[in-house]
């Protein structure tokens, strides 16, 4: 699929004020400063236009990125920052879950998991709540340039175990850096079927 627009819609905290669901839209989610607004920019081909941090907590609101006029990108914030309180913890969580369950043009999520480590505790019991809750997800593994390939099958193969505990099938999965724009093709091109359905 080729990139020719990708614009910032709108950033939220209510699910009451998302754009109409009238586009099918691709979340992106996973830990804080694992990389989402890294690969959002990576596959659009625009520096800049999801906002990246070197510091854990960067993205706060639901951001809406409408990409070739006919669908959205999303970017949300990262789960798991220590430095966050419980109080705010808990507001995440509830914002979340309910626009993960309740946006009906949610096509699926994509669950953002590091691939320098072994399978984290926070990210399994995201991807057994999406599982649960029948919301369709795929896994994106990210910062592969930052460890030689052995380490990032190693890590991947790992968590698809751990998956294979609770699933029957595994997700799509696919290797990704943002750095190097690898696997940008592989995620563009499963857009591009699941858009076709
Ligand atoms: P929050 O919004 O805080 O939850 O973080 P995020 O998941 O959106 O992470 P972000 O894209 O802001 O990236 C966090 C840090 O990781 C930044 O310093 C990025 O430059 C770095 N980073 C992201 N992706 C890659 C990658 O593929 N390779 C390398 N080497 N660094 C990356
Ligand atoms: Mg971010």
């Amino acid at each position: 699929m080729v990139i020719k627009t990708a614009t910032f819609v709108c950033s939220n905290t209510q699910v009451s004020a998302l754009p109409p669901p009238t586009m099918p839209e691709y979340a992106f989610i996973g830990r804080s400063n694992v990389g989402k607004s890294s690969l959002i920019n990576a596959l659009v081909n625009q520096h800049g236009l999801a906002k990246t941090s070197q510091r854990p907590g960067k993205t706060q609101l639901i951001n809406h990125f409408l990409i070739n006029e006919a669908w959205y990108i999303v970017d949300l914030p990262g789960y798991g920052y220590a430095k966050v309180s419980k109080t705010s913890r808990e507001k995440w969580e509830k914002f979340i879950r309910a626009y993960l369950t309740k946006r009906e043009s949610l096509q699926c999520v994509f669950v953002l998991i590091d691939s320098r480590l072994d399978p984290q505790q926070i990210d399994l019991e995201f991807c057994y709540w999406l599982g649960e809750k029948q919301i369709p997800f795929a896994l994106l593994f990210t910062k592969a340039d930052k460890q030689g390939g052995t380490t990032t099958a190693k890590n991947v193969a790992a968590f698809k175990r751990k998956l294979g505990d609770w699933f029957e099938e595994i997700p799509t999965t696919i290797i990704t850096s943002a750095e190097k724009q690898t696997g940008r093709d592989e995620v563009l091109h499963f857009i591009q079927e699941v858009n076709k359905d």
